[in-house]
């Protein structure tokens, strides 16, 4: 087949890596560090199959388009990306589901918005309704702090007309899992699990990023709770959104908390996590290519195949992020870092210079994924990569797996 990824990011380098075993790939518009990028927009390009990466041309109705055109399309229409381009809608979908979710309510005043906190005990979740790059929430203790950011959100100083719409919910507390699940309208079948590192700092310290690292398997993610996620919370979403005529054929992804009481969904989006791609699709063994085109076709095919081993990747982010970035340093170190054994180094927020070189030009900039046989040997793969990348204020968590290193050494869990 001759597939075309739409983006320009270390999912997309990671989904054209993995799709290019079996398949043709074009990536658009993709970056100057990922092989076989082209400039001409999807709509543009004759393909067999289009995977749509991100969320914003989702949301937008690319795949309408392409679908409209007569194309076979691996991502939602609008109807359904709106689950990501609106966390209101959302938890109002997994309400009628009867998905376990925290309570939560929906505010465009500041008054309501006060009132809901003060009922709230001790833990406060502040989001902005529309897409905030997974910048738009904020998690705090302090209640100065959440009564801060619902006037910044409200007045549209935060986050433009993202936040002029608020959920504010219960903090929750324990692990995070992150399940992809491929559907076909009707069915759908999880990939391995993995688990993100969403704050920026060391200990989950510091604001909310896109993501800084991720890995997979996640000792915590037993096939019992993948099971549960499957039957409880992802089979009942699609026949929520079937009754009001929604044809989902695309990822949904799971982002769960393992709490006390058992899992809740802590979000959905429309799309393949970004780094949990760089983990999880690396470790696929059948052709992902085909799953994701029968999935398009509305007949999903057989469930894919992972490897026994594991993988980490650590994400190299530029200076100042998530806030004030600096950008434009040459990135030292690629080749060395690549002749790691069993490492992969995905490109996301790189441009190239006057002579071919390539530079930051963005927030995070590469994903380094790591594999071997356990958690820890992708993850000393991982850092030993890392440890050749370097340009002038780079940032990294050096924590990425460590306490799932720890857990399966000490057979907590498996
Ligand atoms: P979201 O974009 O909704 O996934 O939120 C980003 C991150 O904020 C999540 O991965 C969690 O770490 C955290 N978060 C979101 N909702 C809650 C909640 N209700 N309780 C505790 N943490 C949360
Ligand atoms: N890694 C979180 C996300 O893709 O939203």
């Amino acid at each position: 087949m001759k597939i075309c990824v739409v983006g320009s990011g270390g999912r997309e380098h990671a989904l054209a890596t993995v799709l290019r075993r079996q398949h043709d790939v074009v990536v658009t518009p993709g970056n100057p560090g990922i092989p076989g990028s082209v400039s001409t927009p999807a709509t543009g390009i004759d393909a067999d199959l289009y995977v749509i990466g991100p969320e914003a041309p989702l949301v937008a109705g690319l795949a309408d388009e392409l679908r409209a055109a007569g194309r076979l399309v691996f991502g939602p229409g609008a109807d359904g990306a709106r689950l990501e381009g609106s966390k209101a809608w959302m938890k109002d979908v997994l309400v009628e589901a009867g998905v376990p979710t925290a309570r939560h309510g929906t505010f465009t005043d500041a008054d309501a918005a006060f009132a809901f906190l003060d009922t709230l005990d001790g833990l406060y979740v502040v989001k902005t309704d529309g897409l905030a790059a997974g910048k738009g929430v904020v998690v705090t203790t302090s209640i100065d702090e959440a009564r801060e950011s619902v006037r910044d959100y409200l007045s549209g100083s935060a986050f433009g007309d993202a936040g002029r719409t608020l959920v504010i919910e219960e903090g929750l507390t324990g692990p995070e899992i992150s399940v992809l699940a491929i559907c076909d309208g009707q069915r759908a079948v999880a990939l391995a699990p993995a688990q993100d590192f969403k704050r920026i700092g060391n200990g989950d310290t510091g604001p909310n990023t896109g993501g800084m690292g991720a890995y997979s398997p996640v000792p915590v993610a037993t096939d019992d709770v993948i099971a549960m996620v499957m039957n409880d919370a992802v089979a009942p979403t699609l026949a929520t959104l079937r009754a009001k005529g929604i044809d989902y054929r695309g990822v949904l992804y799971a982002g769960l908390m393992l709490t006390p009481t058992g899992p809740k969904m802590l979000e959905y989006n429309v799309r393949f996590g970004d780094p949990e791609t760089q983990v999880v699709l690396p470790r696929v063994t059948s052709d992902l290519g085909e799953l994701l085109a029968s999935a398009a076709a509305g007949d999903l095919g057989a469930a894919p195949t992972f490897d026994d081993g594991a993988a980490v990747t650590v994400v190299c982010a530029s200076e100042g992020y998530p806030r004030d970035l600096r950008l434009g340093d040459r990135i030292e170190g690629l080749d060395a870092a690549e002749s790691v054994p069993g490492v992969s180094i995905f490109c996301a927020g790189v441009d190239a210079d006057a002579r071919g070189e390539l530079i930051t030009s963005g927030g995070r900039v590469l994903a380094v994924t790591g594999q071997g046989a356990t958690i820890s040997e992708a993850r000393e793969r991982a850092y030993a990569a890392v440890a050749h990348i370097n340009w002038p204020g780079m940032q990294y968590r050096s924590d990425i797996a460590s306490a799932a290193v720890t857990q399966t050494t000490q057979g907590e869990v498996r």
